[in-house]
């Protein structure tokens, strides 16, 4: 195991009705609140009113900023930047999902910045101060709202990249289950496979004695599987509803990375999904990981073997690795397939051929991943796999 430090102050408020601690929240950085928010279906299903209604009750004077697209892009966070500076705004609340959250922290960045927000980004230029921010989370997916990363797309380069600081993670999250009743199956299933996904590119490294957190890991992707079926079934079942949300949370916020080098080439070979064809983030991820898988599968074979035998409980038959992988990778397509995921491009409807192209954009830093290093030719045959 490697040494480590974890760290998670973001405050958890969990539970129905547990908004009505917003005010109090907020009180204890602010009475001047920029609220941020997406393209509307927290006016459509009331999360809004029941926000405001708080807010206002606590004398809390809010500025707001809605509009944020999924695969959030740069023009709202210059529109923040300037709203903050114009009027004193020094808390933002984002109400959403990572999207929201994600742009709700380079505003925060960028107010205290004196340079193009930007470059926290492109250029990697360290951060030095942020904003304080708040979330009430509307979908669990991202697990932004404990995260340390904002990830944004430039829709000038088309580059989607992140930018990471302790000093964006989020003051607390809000995180009330009936609010995710809304949610269409497409986005809960998006965000089901997301926060797995987050849990498997910490996984699949080369460390070794790694078996505590292994084992919590595991225990969270069958957690999250049993409760998949459950809220595609009925998404009103408000216990499923709380494990999905709180399984997401804690799908990202590092408790389950610790002591071992997380992977992280899945997540980058998708962003050229969301960037280029606009795709739900989550879908990408579907279609990615189990070519990615296949591709890499003899790095460190037994750990995918138990991967495949602890959360699917494919047959232990060690001397038999073609066996254990192939069987595995279908298993994890049928369930991406059960609720609703492509698990092909050709499923998500890409069949244009832009290879090339997204992983040179994809390895244009160099390297991806740590399980196995992949550069662009790598990541051209994972495209192909996930072809079909
Ligand atoms: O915009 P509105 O109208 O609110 O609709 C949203 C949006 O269309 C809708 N939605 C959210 N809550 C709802 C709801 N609809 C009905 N009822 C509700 N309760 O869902 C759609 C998707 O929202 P979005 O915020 O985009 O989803 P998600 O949380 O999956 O965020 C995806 C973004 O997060 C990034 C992704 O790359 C992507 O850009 N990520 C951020 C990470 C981080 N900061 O740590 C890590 C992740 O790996 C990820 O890359
Ligand atoms: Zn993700």
């Amino acid at each position: 195991m490697r040494e480590f430090v974890f760290d998670n102050s973001t405050r958890i408020i969990f539970g129905p009705e547990s908004e009505k601690q917003l005010g109090s929240e907020i009180s204890r950085f602010s009475k001047k609140v920029l609220l941020h928010y997406g393209g509307g279906s927290i006016k459509k299903f009331g999360v809004y009113d029941k926000v405001m209604g708080n807010l206002n009750k606590s004398g809390i004077e809010v500025f707001e900023l809605g509009g944020v697209k999924p695969n959030p892009t740069l023009d709202k966070v210059y529109d923040g930047i300037e709203l903050c500076r114009k009027n004193g705004i020094d808390f933002i609340l984002a109400v959403g999902g990572g999207s929201v959250i994600d742009s709700a922290k380079a505003i925060a960045m960028g107010v205290e910045y004196e340079g193009d927000f930007w470059d926290f980004y492109e250029k990697g230029v360290p951060v030095k101060k942020a904003l304080p921010i708040g979330v009430v989370l509307t979908i669990p997916a991202a697990g932004s709202e404990a995260s340390t990363a904002s990830v944004l797309t430039n829709e000038s380069n088309k580059l989607k990249i992140s930018a990471s600081s302790l000093l964006i993670r989020p003051k607390f999250a809000v995180m009330n289950p009936t609010f995710t009743f809304s949610l269409p199956p497409y986005q809960t299933a998006a965000g089901i496979v997301d926060m797995m996904a987050h849990i498997m590119e910490r996984y699949f490294t080369q460390d070794r004695n790694v078996d505590f957190t292994d084992k919590l890991s595991e225990a969270a992707l069958r957690s999250i599987i049993k409760n998949a079926g459950k809220v595609m079934e009925n998404p009103e079942d408000y216990d499923a509803r709380a494990e999905i949300m709180w399984a997401g949370t804690m799908a990202h916020n590092d408790i389950l990375g610790v002591g071992r080098r997380s992977d992280w080439a899945t997540h980058a070979i998708e962003h050229q999904l969301s960037s280029l064809y606009d795709m739900t983030h989550g879908a990408g991820l579907a279609v990615i990981f189990p070519a990615w898988i296949r591709y890499v599968k003899d790095a460190y074979i037994e750990k995918i073997m138990q991967f495949f035998h602890e959360v699917f409980d494919v047959e232990a038959v060690f001397e038999n690795p073609d066996y254990v992988v192939g069987e595995g990778i279908s298993r994890l397509k049928r369930f991406y397939k059960s609720i609703g995921m492509p698990t092909s491009l050709e499923e998500a409807g890409i069949t244009d051929n832009r290879f090339e192209e997204m992983a040179e954009l994809c390895t244009r830093c160099g390297y991806v991943g740590s399980f196995k290093k992949l550069g662009k030719d790598d990541v051209v045959e994972i495209y192909k796999l996930a072809g079909k």
